[in-house]
């Protein structure tokens, strides 16, 4: 099944989801950071790339607008936003209804938004975590497949806390999608659940 992955930064959850190909694969990348590593890390891979600033364009609409076109060769099924640091507009949503997942590093409804480890350690959690959803219009606010927990230790610096996620992450995101793909996803209101289970 052919997903497009999208990303902004050091790309570690886009560079694992092509690792773990199988029941999908990984046909292009989208970054809206041009000079981002996981540009750098895709074009090596020899994936497809579009890498633009939405600066280009006139509008944001105008930016997804170019997005869609660069991908519809493509034909992806499903948009993988991977550390995508940017809000989905009302173009790409219209376009793949419930078809665009997000990774978000913590566990929702807690701390949404930029900078979630920073305020999971400024809060005085212990336990936070990672969190797969479905994206809507909102901030992190979409319907959630699937979250893990991970444990704040003490002498945790938001450092060290990203880093432990991402291990978590790294293993999580292309077992999800995986998943969503094998088995399908049906969504009651704003619960998830996968078609085969509790059969
Ligand atoms: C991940 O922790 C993800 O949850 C968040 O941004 C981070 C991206 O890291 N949305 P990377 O670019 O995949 O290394």
């Amino acid at each position: 099944v052919p997903v497009a992955v999208f990303a902004s930064g050091e790309g570690s959850n886009a560079v694992q989801l092509v690792r773990k190909e199988g029941v999908y694969r990984v046909v292009a990348l989208v970054s809206d950071r041009p000079e981002a590593p996981v540009v750098r890390k895709f074009r090596r891979l020899g994936r497809a790339v579009f890498a633009r600033s939405v600066r280009d364009f006139p509008d944001k609409a105008a930016f997804e607008e170019a997005i869609l076109a660069f991908l519809r060769p493509f034909a992806p099924r499903w948009l993988v936003l991977a550390g995508y640091m940017r809000l989905v507009g009302p173009t790409l949503l219209g376009a793949y209804p419930w078809r665009i997942l997000n990774l978000h590093p913590a566990l929702l409804p807690a701390f949404p938004g930029k900078d979630a480890v920073g305020q999971a350690l400024a809060y005085g959690v212990k336990v936070t975590g990672t969190t797969v959803h479905l994206v809507d219009q909102g901030v992190d606010t979409g319907p959630i497949v699937a979250q893990r927990p991970v444990d704040v230790r003490p002498t945790d610096t938001p450092e060290t806390l990203a880093a432990r996620i991402k291990r978590v992450e790294h293993r999580l995101y292309p077992a999800v999608l995986s998943r969503i793909l094998r088995e399908g996803l049906v969504l009651e209101g704003r619960r998830v659940r996968f078609l085969r289970e509790g059969e």
